[in-house]
């Protein structure tokens, strides 16, 4: 049996390695998975806790509004329930919007690099991906705004941008809105909102609310951890909500995820120890880099994107022999790049000094 032609131009998702694969072909007792940008401390206890309250539940297919979790969390954002949809996971709702709002033949701008998941959805619809460099590792938009054309129908901006963390600040966004046509939509992919500490961030919530054109995801995957449950959402005008409703599996946000979700959103404390867990992590590797000469991306989210100097693929080969598993950069466009998810302290530490030994730098001072 044949695919869709378009197929064979889509990439198949490549996953970062597995730990007990690394632990059997290593003979290795501990390894650091560094490698997908999740939570080092896991998730709130509350989470757990109200796992148990499903358990009756578990012959029962979840409500695909999701109706309990959409007003918990409209009433935290300060948005009506109407303005939100919820995916199995942020992926999914990226699935969405492709699958609702491109039909062949037309066109989507991306910047190049930026996380995958955009350009392999475009594609699936027979689209054409448009892929704007970046700039020094921020988007260009600029160089964005001129890619639009008539048959243009979605922007996507990831911000902070993965792999390189970087942001485009409010006055940026608001620039480039007054170039983008009515026509198209700009989608914000926020997944690491949470972590972001620099004032200058745009706040996309208000700019939702008074520009239809504009759509906004967001994640538990990340500084919630809850990236297992698969749950993430986009908020938007409700008149898209109601196109891409159907599009949705009538049951694709999951009974467990929603019930995790809504507990999670009940311990802001955690979110904010996350957030300055990682940002204080940043801080040291970029103090470590600068010590060591060696260059990165400056990150608002809870990876850092650095230069080696080496080929990749080496130093992340180098970096599992010893029980750490990080991105290559080789597989995300930077040969000499990797990509290092903020861990816990001790973490961090383990990872520094194995970098240095990976180097032949000095070791690290603490
Ligand atoms: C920028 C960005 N968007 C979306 C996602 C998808 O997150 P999820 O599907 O787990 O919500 C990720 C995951 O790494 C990401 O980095």
């Amino acid at each position: 049996m044949k695919s869709k032609s378009v197929l064979q131009d889509v990439p198949v998702y490549q996953p970062g390695k597995p730990l007990e694969e690394v632990k059997q072909e290593y003979g290795l007792d501990q390894v650091i998975k560094l490698a997908s940008n999740e939570n080092p401390f896991g998730c709130s206890p509350k989470v757990w806790e109200s796992l148990n309250v499903e358990r009756d539940f578990f012959a029962i297919y979840p409500e695909g509004e999701a109706p309990l979790l959409r007003r918990e969390l409209a009433a935290r954002l300060d948005i009506g329930p109407e303005w939100l949809l919820f995916g199995n996971g942020s992926d999914e709702v990226v699935q969405m919007l492709a699958r609702t709002f491109l039909e062949p033949g037309q066109e989507s701008v991306m910047a190049d690099i930026t996380f995958p998941r955009y350009k392999t959805q475009v594609l699936i619809e027979g689209c054409k991906a448009v892929e704007v460099p970046l700039k020094n590792g921020v988007h260009d938009l600029e160089g964005m705004a001129t890619a639009i054309n008539e048959k243009t129908r979605i922007v996507w901006i990831c911000n902070p941008n993965n792999p390189t963390g970087t942001i485009i600040d409010a006055e940026e966004l608001a620039a480039f809105m007054e170039k983008v046509p009515e026509h198209v939509l700009v989608v914000l992919d926020e997944a690491y909102e949470e972590y972001v500490t620099d004032p200058a961030y745009p706040d996309s919530l208000s700019l939702v609310k008074k520009d239809p054109r504009v759509v906004v995801l967001r994640t538990f995957s990340k500084i919630y951890g809850l990236a297992a449950f698969r749950i993430g959402y986009g908020v938007m005008d409700p008149s898209l909500v109601a196109e891409m409703n159907r599009v949705r599996e009538p049951f694709n946000a999951n009974r467990l995820a929603q019930r995790a979700a809504r507990a999670a959103l009940d311990d802001p404390s955690f979110v904010d120890r996350c957030r300055q867990e990682n940002r204080r992590g940043i801080e040291e590797f970029e103090r470590q880099l600068k010590e060591w000469g060696l260059s990165y991306f400056p990150s608002q989210g809870n990876f850092l994107l650095l230069d080696t100097g080496r080929p990749a693929q080496d130093v992340f080969q180098c970096l599992l022999s010893k029980g750490i598993i990080v991105r290559s950069g080789a597989a995300l466009g930077y040969p000499t790049h990797i990509r290092v998810t903020v861990g816990t302290p001790e973490q961090n530490r383990v990872f520094l000094a194995q970098l240095a030994v990976c180097l032949g730098k000095p070791a690290p001072i603490r």
